[in-house]
C-alpha cells in the first residue's frame, strides 16, 4: 500500500490485523456488524511538508497523535475552544456531523458523509487537495491545510468569509474542475461543508505549525500542548472569527464606468502604472510570465528548481523529486497568468469580482494587490484609485469582445498604446 492511501485502510485489511484479544473482539464485532464494505478513515500526515521541515520519527508519530487528541479522526472530528474563542463560534459541531464520516443516512433520513460524497475525490480525506482525480486536473484541487484562499470578499492573508466560501460551492469555480454543487446540495448542506473546510484548515495549519516548530525542540524534549494551543490553535481559530469584519468595502462605479474614455483610461493603466502588461502580456494572452508558481507549489519547489549543471546535482534533484513523489506530491507546474481575452473569471465574472481580485490580489497565485496611491496622496505620487480602478475593470471586461484579428478601421482598443 503506498503511504498516500494510508487513509483507507480497512477493518478487512490484513495490516491492521489486531494484536491484541481485546482488538480481535473489536475488530470481530465491527466485521459482524459493517461487513468488509464500511473502510474506516484516516487522516494522511502532511508528508511532503514533514520531509521538507526535516521531521523525522518519532516526532511523526507524535504530531499524528497531537493532531488526533485535538481534532478527532475523519468519522469523528471535534474541534477545541482555545484561547478566548469559543470553537461552536467557528465550525458548528452539528456541521461536522453532517459532513464527516462516511456516506450513509441517519434515522430521519439526512444524509450524512457529505465530504466523502461530494468532495473527497478530488479534495482527500485530509483536505490535502490530492484525492484520486487531483493529478487529472489542472488546476488541482485545493490543498485546505494551508490555509490559503483565492476568491474572497477580504484582501490577501484574511480568510474567505462563511459566505464567500458558500459561493465558491453554490457557483463552482468556472474554468476548472470545482463544480457549483447548486443542484445537489440544499442550503444547510452547503453551511456544514463550508464549516468542514474550515474544520480541514484549521487542522492543516495547526499540523504545518507543529512541523514547524520541531526544529526549535531539543533531542527528547516532548512538545508543549499549552504552548500549541495558545500559539497555533487558538490563531487559526482567531482567523476565521475576524474574516468578516475585513471585507473590502467597493466604491460606486464612476458614471463614465461604460464609455470609451474609460475603456482607453484602463488601457493606459493596464500597460502603465498597473503593471499588468507583465504578466498577462501584451496582447492580453497570459503569456508574460510563464515560469512562476503558486504558493503551493512553493513549498517545494526548490525540489522542481535545483540546478542542474553537474552529475551530481541531475542525481541530487532527482533523489529529491523522487522522494516527493513517494510521499504523495502532485508533479510540480508552472502557474499561469490568466488569458484575458477567454472572459472567463474563476472568481466570478461581475464588475464587482473583477474588482476586487484586481484591488486585493489572487492570494497564493503570483497576481498582486493592485499598488493603490496613498489616500489623500496627489497626482504626482504614482499608484491607482478607486475610480482608476473601476477602469481597468471596464477594459478587462472589454477584452474578449473585440477580436485580434478583425480588420480594424480605426486604432482597437485593446492594443499596445503608442508609445
Ligand atoms: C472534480 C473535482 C472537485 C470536486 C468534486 C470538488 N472540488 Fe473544490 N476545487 C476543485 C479545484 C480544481 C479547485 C481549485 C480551483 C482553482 O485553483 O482555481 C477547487 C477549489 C475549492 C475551494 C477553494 C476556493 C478558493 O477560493 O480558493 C474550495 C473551498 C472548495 N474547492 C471546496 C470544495 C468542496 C466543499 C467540495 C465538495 C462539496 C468540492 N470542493 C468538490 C476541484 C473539486
Ligand atoms: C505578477 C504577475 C501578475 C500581474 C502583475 C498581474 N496579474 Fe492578473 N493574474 C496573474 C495570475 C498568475 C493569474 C491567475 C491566478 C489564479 O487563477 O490562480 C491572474 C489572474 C487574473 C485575472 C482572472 C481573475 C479570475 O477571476 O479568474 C484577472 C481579471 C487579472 N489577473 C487581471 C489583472 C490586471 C487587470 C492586472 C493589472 C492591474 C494584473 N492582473 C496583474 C498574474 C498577474
Amino acid at each position: 500500500m503506498s503511504r498516500q492511501n494510508l487513509f483507507m485502510i480497512s477493518a478487512c485489511d490484513s495490516t491492521t490485523v489486531a494484536r491484541s484479544w481485546v482488538s480481535v473482539l473489536v475488530v470481530g464485532l465491527a466485521l459482524l456488524l459493517g461487513g468488509c464494505d464500511a473502510p474506516q478513515a484516516e487522516f494522511t500526515l502532511n508528508l511532503p511538508f514533514l520531509h521538507s521541515k526535516n521531521v523525522s520519527a518519532p516526532r511523526d508519530q507524535e504530531i499524528a497523535n497531537i493532531l488526533a487528541a485535538l481534532f478527532g479522526t475523519p468519522d469523528e472530528p471535534y474541534l477545541m475552544s482555545a484561547g478566548e474563542i469559543d470553537h461552536r463560534d467557528i465550525v458548528d459541531p452539528v456541521s461536522l456531523k453532517l459532513s464527516a464520516g462516511p456516506v450513509s443516512r441517519d434515522e430521519f433520513g439526512t444524509a450524512r458523509g457529505l465530504y466523502r460524497e461530494h468532495c473527497v475525490h478530488c479534495h482527500g480525506i485530509s483536505g490535502n487537495g490530492a484525492g484520486p482525480t487531483a493529478a487529472f486536473l489542472n488546476p488541482y484541487p485545493r490543498d485546505f491545510r494551508k490555509g490559503q484562499f483565492k476568491f474572497k470578499s477580504t484582501p490577501s492573508g484574511v480568510k474567505p468569509t462563511h459566505d464567500d466560501l458558500k459561493a465558491i460551492l453554490v457557483n463552482g469555480i468556472a474554468g476548472t474542475a470545482m463544480p457549483s454543487f447548486a443542484a445537489a446540495l440544499s442550503g444547510p448542506e452547503i453551511d456544514a461543508l463550508v464549516d468542514y473546510v474550515k474544520y480541514l484548515t484549521i487542522r492543516g495549519q495547526v499540523e504545518r505549525s507543529l512541523c514547524i516548530s520541531v526544529e526549535e525542540l531539543e533531542d527528547g524534549d516532548a512538545f508543549d500542548l499549552a504552548a500549541i494551543m495558545e500559539e497555533a490553535v487558538a490563531p487559526a481559530l482567531e482567523a476565521w472569527k475576524i474574516a468578516d469584519q475585513q471585507v473590502l468595502a467597493i466604491p460606486p462605479r464612476p458614471d463614465d464606468f461604460d464609455t470609451v474614455e474609460s475603456l482607453r483610461r484602463g488601457r493606459e493603466f493596464y500597460f502603465g502604472v498597473g503593471g499588468c502588461v507583465k504578466c498577462h502580456g501584451d496582447t492580453q494572452l497570459g503569456d508574460g510570465v510563464l515560469t512562476d508558481y503558486d504558493d503551493w507549489t512553493k513549498d517545494y519547489k526548490d525540489w522542481g528548481n535545483l540546478p542542474v549543471t553537474t552529475p551530481e546535482q541531475v542525481k541530487e534533484k532527482k533523489q529529491f523529486e523522487e522522494t516527493y513523489y513517494s510521499l504523495g506530491g502532485l508533479p510540480l507546474r508552472n502557474i499561469k497568468p490568466r488569458n484575458l481575452r477567454h472572459g472567463i473569471y474563476r472568481g466570478g465574472r461581475r464588475p464587482i469580482d473583477i474588482y476586487r481580485r484586481v484591488r486585493n490580489g489572487i492570494e497564493g497565485s503570483p497576481m498582486p494587490a493592485a499598488a493603490m496611491r496613498p489616500p489623500g496622496a496627489g497626482p504626482e505620487v504614482p499608484g491607482l484609485t478607486e475610480s482608476d480602478l473601476w477602469d481597468i475593470v471596464n477594459y478587462v471586461r472589454h477584452l474578449p469582445y473585440e477580436p485580434m484579428s478583425r480588420p480594424r478601421a480605426e486604432e482597437p482598443l485593446n492594443d499596445r498604446p503608442p508609445r
